[in-house]
């Protein structure tokens, strides 16, 4: 530990102000509040705050980044992405910097995004130790008021004079602008001891529960009256998730400016918000306020201990200073949890890591843009009905997709914004087809488009059906509506010559609402010719002048008539939500095991790869852990069919 006297901390910090390499921010007040922002001389610096309004995630994570941008007119000529000076960050609290380790485990875990990457690596922190808390902290209850790793420098303020902790080699680079730096001595290391000790010992709260107790105290509460009764006075405004330094969630969205310039923007989004989960259509996964509610609390405490091994949450007390009804303290709402459980077991596990989790080592070669789509052409149209069109594409790079039937890509028109799209050809085309239901925005502008335009792609995503699990089964597939399309890519897939001999006898259950939105009429015909294979149809409704040789009613009707064995069955179901409970308890009802089950299940969905939050169910992300999923494991999720 090294030693500065006040007056040449005060210089150093200077020094780093005037040095032009870098832009140089702190925590500074604003009023009486305090906020992280740039500094213009020692004086700004307020190492005496006690929290900020919002964290520093904003310089990791910022509340609008552009993600690309280029001309309406040519859409793939991407401008390079924005290289910034060096940042360097004074002041950061020792939760927030275990906040932005969590926040690396999450971004570099898989699918790593190169523009976190590149604003990580180019951010120099300089913690602090914590001198005045503001009455709703509790990182003593979190043990998150002393930190080991995540700082390139770490200071403690002892009056008239800093000790300065060296984290990193960046930090000892630092280091050579102070002037007279000395080692500590012992009794300036024991105060530095004794601070960290009353910090941590001032911002307890009453906790009654460790914070790696969280996960079993929730996993034995999902159905807690705390929920309801909470979430009743809740307002939706979503400021508990913004303010919080780990919530993570984001949106994109498409701009256009009056230079004709188009901007794919990332913003910050939040659970809390009804539209987090609104799909095309109007349907909202997590309606009921008290659901979005719990949910917050589900993903700090359970969903990402799950995940990543940490309780996400760094008793920064934000969330609670800044909820008008007084809410969203997970201090209160935790004891209100343990007070009111009737299933509380004493002897909690520790599933999660206690926290502060380690810096997270990264391959750099592994970080690409994640959000940028690849030039494909639209290669052929076909008009399937009056709603739906059938794409074949090719990509720009001659490559084929190499995708799994099951999966799916993010269909990108610049300035519209993006749809993801089930592919709905077999692995061995190298074009791939999509089927698109004009329904808004996105949809609306690839209707317009003819043959030879230009599209971008970003994919293939997900997990698609695991071919192994289904050979030497016989196959039974049940396609409602637009379950078609994706159940079309395995059933071509396994009706191939060269596949056929893997599997037994097929049937497949086709059904829509009437016979002018049937889909691939023909194929289905050309299919039911094949030996082995059977087809039964149904349309909800066939009004009159319409003809229709099939059954009328729903799908579900189709079931029991298919003669088909249920233990030698493997049962792929793809519809709009409501069919799915119906379905899956006929087939269950007939003796069809569990894990004989797949479905496909449709969320919001804005990144494709795990990161921005909108897709979850319960502690799964469907476009990484799905779409399709085995209903064996996913029965038990309240949220998977609700
Ligand atoms: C895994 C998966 C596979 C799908 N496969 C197909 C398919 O094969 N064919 C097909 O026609 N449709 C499919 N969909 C539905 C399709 O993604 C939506 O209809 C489409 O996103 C609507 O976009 P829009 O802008 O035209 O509609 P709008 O209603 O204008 O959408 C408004 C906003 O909501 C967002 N949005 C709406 N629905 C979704 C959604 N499901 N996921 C993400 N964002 C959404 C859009 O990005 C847009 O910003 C699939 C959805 C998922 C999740
Ligand atoms: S809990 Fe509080 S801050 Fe969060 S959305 Fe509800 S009212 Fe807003
Ligand atoms: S949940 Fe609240 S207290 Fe916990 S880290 Fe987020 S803002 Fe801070
Ligand atoms: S996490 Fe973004 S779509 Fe799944």
């Amino acid at each position: 530990m090294k030693v500065l006297s006040k007056h040449d901390f005060n210089d150093f910090i200077d020094a780093l102000i005037s040095d032009e390499t870098y832009h140089t921010h702190g925590v500074k007040s604003k009023g009486e509040k305090f906020v992280f922002g740039p500094l213009e001389s020692h004086q700004d610096l307020r190492l005496d705050y006690d929290t900020t309004i919002l964290p520093p995630k904003k310089y990791f994570l910022p509340q609008y980044e552009t993600l690309i941008e280029c001309p309406l007119s040519s859409p793939f000529e991407i401008k390079a992405e924005h290289h910034e000076k060096p940042i360097i960050i004074i002041g950061v609290h020792p939760y927030d910097i275990i906040a932005i380790n969590q926040m690396d485990a999450y971004y570099f875990n898989e699918d790593i995004s190169k523009s976190y990457l590149e604003r990580r690596k180019n951010t120099i922190i300089i913690g602090s130790d914590i001198i005045n808390t503001h009455d709703k902290a509790f990182f003593g209850s979190m043990n998150t008021a002393h930190v080991d790793t995540g700082y390139d420098l770490f200071i403690t303020d002892l009056g008239d004079k800093v000790a300065i902790e060296i984290g990193s080699d960046r930090g000892q680079h630092l280091m050579q602008k102070a002037a007279r730096v000395r080692e500590a001595t012992d009794v300036e290391t024991q105060k530095v001891k004794a601070l960290r000790l009353a910090a941590q010992g001032k911002a307890k709260r009453g906790m009654k529960i460790e914070p790696n107790q969280w996960y079993s105290l929730l996993d034995q509460n999902y159905e807690s009256n705390v929920w309801k009764q909470q979430s009743e006075k809740c307002l939706a405004c979503n400021t508990c998730t913004l303010v919080c330094p780990t919530c993570f969630c984001y949106d994109v969205n498409d701009e256009i400016d009056l230079k004709g310039n188009s901007k794919r923007v990332r913003t910050w989004d939040g659970c809390m918000l009804r539209q987090f989960t609104e799909v095309a259509g109007g349907e909202v996964f997590r309606e009921d306020i008290k659901e979005r509610y719990r949910h917050r609390f589900f993903r700090k405490g359970k969903y990402l201990p799950d995940r990543l091994g940490f309780t996400a949450c760094v008793g920064c007390g934000r969330c609670s200073i800044q909820c008008i009804p007084d809410i969203a303290d997970p201090v209160k709402v935790m004891n209100l949890v343990f007070d009111a459980s009737e299933s509380f077991v004493e002897d909690l596990e520790t599933k999660p890591k206690s926290i502060p989790v380690e810096t997270v080592e990264v391959n750099e070669e592994d970080a690409k843009p994640l959000h940028h789509p690849m030039p494909a052409t639209i290669t052929n149209i076909k008009k399937l009905t009056e709603r739906e069109k059938l794409y074949e594409i090719e990509l720009d790079s001659g490559d084929a997709l190499h995708h799994m039937p099951g999966q799916f890509v993010e269909v990108s028109i610049m300035g519209a914004g993006e749809a993801p799209i089930s592919i709905a050809s077999p692995p061995k085309k190298k074009r791939f087809d999509l089927v698109i239901r004009n329904v808004g925005e996105v949809t609306n502008k690839i209707h317009a488009m003819k043959k030879g335009d230009t599209i971008g792609i970003r994919g293939p995503f997900g997990n698609g059906f695991n071919e192994e699990e289904l050979k030497g089964h016989d196959l039974l597939f049940i396609a409602a509506g637009l379950g078609l399309p994706p159940l079309r890519s395995l059933i071509a897939h396994v009706l191939d010559k060269e596949h056929r001999k893997d599997y037994g006898k097929i049937t497949i259950l086709c059904g829509c609402r009437q016979p002018c939105e049937v889909l691939f009429d023909n194929e289905i015909k050309t299919w039911n010719s094949i030996e082995d294979v059977n087809i039964l149809r149904t349309v909800d409704k066939c009004p009159d002048g319409e003809c229709w040789e099939g059954d009328t009613g729903l799908i579900t009707k189709l079931i029991p008539k298919a003669k088909f064995n249920p233990k030698q069955t493997m049962c792929m179901i793809i519809g709009p939500p409501v069919v799915y409970p119906f379905c899956i308890q006929i087939l269950l009802d007939l003796g069809v095991p569990e894990n004989h089950i797949l479905v496909s299940l449709e969320r919001r969905m804005k990144c494709g790869v795990g990161k921005c939050g909108h897709c979850q169910i319960n502690n799964l992300y469907v476009c990484k852990d799905g779409p399709v999923f085995n209903y064996h494991d996913i029965k038990d999720l309240p949220e998977a069919f609700a």
